[in-house]
């Protein structure tokens, strides 16, 4: 298949597994283009706050999951997650991500209030990420004024998606038709899944991308797959798919899924990750925004609480601050020769 043309499922397993540098250097090319043409230059920042690590969920990829009896707990109060909210404002940041563990001591009402007063202190857009949640809570906080809402489907293979979640009373499809609904209730939607899962197969992750197009997402987030210690995944005990099946956890499968997703859903904003960053400190994120993605999201939690946010190991910018991050970025995103985004950069329908 030629750059250009349009992709089925067979066109993207063979891109998932091209290995020859001048046809990649293609797609690089393209996923940039197309990047260019229907999101502009543009980088928008999301300072994302860590507001919980409680979690009710066993996720077998997830150093945070309740079974994780080492880690430290903590519960932002809302004075906090507002003081962090004002420093995103000053550092001129257009979105705020409140982002935890699929935690019940983040109440209704809790939540509702503290993103009424982040809209009317700092008029920023709210993005929550708090798991799956009930309509009633949707509902309440999509009416204190919550914009967007991020909750990555992670595998499109049910049986996968099961394996990978033992605790979940949901099914994968349940995932779907709860982000189904979060674009009922008026919020910009955001999902995604993790590259080299053990059991992720190729055609697994072809299906991956075509569900981003089924669902049409506004935000579509992806990164490798990060073996945490902790975790029944990342101790081996769930089984790899066969030797040229598996897809591998790497920072080139990573870069290829971003450009693929790029060209299918051209108008999404599309992160370059932490976890991508993890994998290249020196220019992970970089390479991100010219392969197809468009926003980056610098870490906001205050530093006492970062180190016990850990998803996975070795996270990027565990020790930064905020302020130092801010820099180092808007550095980065300058020198490569693109605009830090203004305003609240939300998905811009139907451009180019
Ligand atoms: N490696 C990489 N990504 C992870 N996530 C959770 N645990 C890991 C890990 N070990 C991702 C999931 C989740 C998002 C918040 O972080 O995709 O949805
Ligand atoms: Fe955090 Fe560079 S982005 S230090």
């Amino acid at each position: 298949m030629r750059p250009g043309e349009p992709m089925d499922r067979r066109d993207l397993i063979e891109w998932l597994r091209e290995s020859d540098e001048a046809r990649l250097e293609e797609l690089w090319a393209r996923a940039d283009a197309t990047r260019r043409v229907h999101v502009g230059d543009e980088v928008h920042l999301r300072g994302l706050i860590e507001v919980s690590n409680h979690c009710v969920r066993r996720c077998a990829y997830c150093g945070i999951n309740v079974s994780n009896s080492e880690v430290k707990r903590y519960r932002m109060s809302a004075e906090e997650i507002l003081a962090c909210a004002r420093q995103a404002r000053e550092l001129g940041y257009g979105t705020v991500v409140l982002q935890a563990g699929e935690d019940y001591g983040l109440t209704r009402g809790a939540v509702a209030d503290v993103v009424r007063r982040i809209k009317d202190e700092t008029g920023l857009a709210v993005t929550l990420s708090l798991g799956e949640r009930s309509d009633e809570d949707l509902r309440s906080w999509r009416a204190a004024g919550a914009d967007r809402y991020l909750l990555r489907f992670e595998t499109s293979d049910q049986e996968l998606y099961a394996r990978i979640h033992p605790s979940l009373p949901g099914r994968l499809s349940d995932r779907f038709v709860l982000l189904r609904r979060l674009r009922e209730l008026g919020y910009e939607v955001g999902s995604g899944v993790m590259i080299g899962i053990p059991g992720q197969t190729y055609a697994t992750l072809a299906d991956d991308l075509q569900s981003f197009v089924e669902l049409d997402l506004d935000m579509i987030g992806v990164g490798p797959w990060l073996p945490h210690p902790v975790t029944p995944l990342g101790r081996g005990e769930l089984p790899p798919a066969a030797d040229s099946e598996q897809v591998p956890n790497t920072e080139l499968m990573t870069y290829k899924v971003v450009a693929l997703t790029r060209l299918l859903c051209p108008e999404a904003n599309i992160p370059s990750t932490t976890a991508l960053a993890t994998l290249n400190l020196a220019s992970g994120r970089e390479l991100g925004l010219t392969r197809g993605a468009n926003v980056v999201m610098p870490n906001l939690t205050p530093v006492e609480y970062r180190a016990l946010y850990e998803i996975y190991p070795g996270k990027a910018c565990i020790r930064e601050t905020a302020n130092e991050c801010v820099h180092c970025l808007s550095g980065r995103i300058v020198r490569m020769g693109r605009q830090i985004g203004r305003g609240s950069g939300g998905r811009r329908r139907g451009r180019g």
